[in-house]
Parts: C-alpha cells; sequence; structure tokens
C-alpha cells in the first residue's frame, strides 16, 4: 500500500494506492460523512466494476444511488451534465450526499463537474479504473465538459475528498487503453525525470510495461507535488503538466471526440511540442529524437491527416492562449521544459511540416 498526501491551501486529500479495501473503507470513512453516495460511471465500467463498489458500500450499510452515461469523450457534453442533474434529483441526492467517480478520465471529469455545481457543491471521490485516470486525471481537481469548439471549455478546480487506486481494476482494461494512459506516464518522464525515462524505455524495449503500481506512484507523486504548489494553475507551475496538449486537445476537438484518445492525441502533441522546440533551436536533435523513439516503441501513432487551418483556429481555443498568441510548453532537454509563447508562423509551419497534409 502507498499513500501520497496532497496538501494544499485549504484543504488535504489523501491519494491511496492499494488493493485492500478495507483501506479503502477506513480512508473513505475518515475522508467522508455520508450515508448516501451518488456513483457516476459509464455503461462499460458499469459491467465490470460498479458490483464490486456496489457490494462493497452497502455491506456498510450505505444507500448507492447509480447514474450511468455511456463511455467516450464525446459523452462528456452539457447534455449528459443535464441528465446528471435531473437524475440526482430524482435520487434524492443532497447537499450531505457524496459523488463517486468510477470510470476514466471523462467520467471523472463529468462527474468532477457536476459535484462542484450540483446544489452549489457537494463532495465527490475518485475511483479511477484506466491507466489516464490513475496517472493523471483523477488527481488535481480538474473537472470539465467539452463543447463542440473546445475540449474542456467548460469546468472548475475542484477537488476530490480522496482518490483510491486499485491497480486491480487494470486487468479488465483493453490494451488500446492501456496504451492511452501511457501516454501521460511517458509525458510525466519527458518534463520532470531522465532516469524514469530511460526506465520507462528500457521496459518498453523488453515488451510491455508491467509495474504499474511503481508507474502509478511516480506519476503521481510528480503531480501530488505540482498541484500542491500551483492548484489552479496561476504561478504557471502546473502548466508544465500541459505538454503535448495544446495539439491534442486541437486534435481531440477537431476530430468530434470520436477518433482519437486523449493519451493517443497527447502523443502526437508531445511529438508536434518537439518538433517546434527543435525548430526554435531549444533543444538538440538528439533530444528530439529522443522523444520520438520513445513514442514509437509506445506503438503510437504519430501522423494524422488534418486542414491547417481549421487545426490551428482549433488550437487558439486553447485555455493557455494569451491575447491571441498560443502558449506552448517546450522541451530543452529530458526531463527539462519551458513555456513559451510561439509566433503563429511557427504553428503553421511546424503543423505543415508535421502532418504531411495539404493547406
Ligand atoms: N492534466 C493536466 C493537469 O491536471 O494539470
Amino acid at each position: 500500500m502507498k499513500k501520497i498526501t496532497v496538501s494544499l491551501k485549504d484543504n488535504k486529500y489523501d491519494i491511496l494506492i492499494s488493493q485492500n479495501q478495507n483501506k479503502f473503507l477506513s480512508a473513505l470513512k475518515k475522508a467522508i460523512k455520508t450515508n448516501t453516495f451518488f456513483i457516476i460511471t459509464d455503461n462499460n465500467v458499469k459491467k465490470v466494476h460498479l458490483n464490486f463498489i456496489l457490494k462493497l458500500l452497502k455491506k456498510q450499510g450505505y444507500s448507492v444511488k447509480i447514474a450511468v452515461i455511456n463511455a467516450g469523450e464525446s459523452e462528456k457534453n452539457i447534455k449528459n451534465l443535464s441528465f446528471l442533474y435531473d437524475k440526482a434529483l430524482k435520487d434524492r441526492i443532497d447537499r450531505k450526499s457524496c459523488v463517486i467517480a468510477l470510470g476514466g478520465g471523462v467520467v471523472g471529469d463529468i462527474a468532477g463537474f457536476f459535484a462542484a455545481t450540483f446544489m452549489r457543491g457537494i463532495s465527490f471521490i475518485q475511483i479511477p479504473t484506466t491507466l489516464l485516470a490513475m496517472t493523471d486525471s483523477s488527481i488535481g481537481g480538474k473537472t470539465a465538459i467539452n463543447t463542440a469548439k473546445g475540449k474542456n471549455i467548460a469546468g472548475v478546480f475542484y477537488q476530490p475528498k480522496l482518490v483510491w487506486i486499485n491497480v486491480h481494476f487494470l486487468t479488465t482494461l483493453p490494451i488500446q487503453h492501456l496504451k492511452n494512459g501511457l501516454a501521460e506516464v511517458i509525458k510525466y518522464a519527458l518534463v520532470f525525470d531522465k532516469k524514469f525515462y530511460t526506465h520507462i524505455k528500457s521496459e518498453l524495449t523488453n515488451g510491455f510495461l508491467e509495474d504499474f503500481d511503481y508507474l502509478i506512484y511516480k506519476c503521481c507523486f510528480y503531480k501530488s507535488q505540482i498541484v500542491k504548489k500551483d492548484e489552479k494553475e496561476i504561478s504557471r507551475l502546473r502548466i508544465i503538466l500541459n505538454f503535448g496538449h495544446t495539439f491534442a486537445h486541437a486534435l481531440e476537438t477537431y476530430s468530434a471526440y470520436k477518433k482519437f484518445l486523449h493519451g493517443e492525441a497527447v502523443a502526437i502533441g508531445m511529438l508536434f511540442a518537439s518538433l517546434v522546440s527543435l525548430k526554435l533551436k531549444l533543444c538538440s536533435k538528439k533530444t528530439f529524437k529522443e522523444v520520438k523513439q520513445i513514442l514509437n516503441l509506445a506503438g503510437f501513432k504519430l501522423h494524422v491527416k488534418i486542414n491547417i487551418k481549421q487545426f490551428f483556429n482549433l488550437m487558439k481555443n486553447d485555455k493557455k492562449t494569451i491575447s491571441g498568441n498560443i502558449n506552448l510548453i517546450l522541451i530543452s532537454e529530458i526531463g527539462k521544459t519551458k513555456n513559451i509563447l510561439v509566433k503563429d508562423n511557427i504553428i503553421l509551419n511546424v503543423l505543415k511540416n508535421f502532418s504531411g497534409a495539404k493547406k
């Protein structure tokens, strides 16, 4: 069992990495005083993990209500948010109830946003079931829904009261979704830790990664350190975690949230940011090649077909954009980044080189 405490200005909460359900139950009782839970999950997770959680809570005598949305990034929308408000009222969920986000990044984001806004905010906990959610999205309180023109455009920072990471849930996760999470793991290595990069690279060279407890712990550790210092992305520290994300969010929006999993888009986005870094002579050819190599080893598809003008406009909708200037996290060497406002002509030029698509 491993525990990381995320200490913030006004509150703190634990990330519990454990397969032991009793440890979870005692952490839950410590974190939340309630008798009623509102589980938000998706139709895939419902089939494989809902019963386990349901039984666990019912055995404690809790009242448990359930809301199920369809799986997929395109479901993180205003229609489903509205469905959740209606369902919660119908189920008599009140201010003392607690939301459980049981699922991957999509469920975590929409459930968190729901919890933050229902009756002006009720408590919530995260039980991530995917590698992506365990290593990144369930921690740090980013909650949101997408709009047609932008990913995570409506959202708030709202911290969970507890995050329970049980790697056992990964046993049912399809390989494509493990890879999806691997992109975020690689992001943490590229941004923070050359040794971690070397470790992942050698594991990938020898086959697929297996020590998920270790990978998850490393990512949670780095993320909690950053969130502690810059909970709301104000001091520009947390922004580092957006490496590859400006391109990725544009790609997800461009393809109507249907063609790429978030991690698949982030993988291409990290290559894009590294190519911009190379063009600006911020990093060496060697560093660029190192980024490309690990993404190739992980088996990510690194080419896309896009309409550059349309894509560029979507990139401008990014939340980090300042006075119309695209704001990218660039890489100077493995483990080191810089946050830079990049001129439009550079972005357009790299987009052209990158995608190989016609204007
Ligand atoms: N996924 C980036 C962040 O939570 O800040």
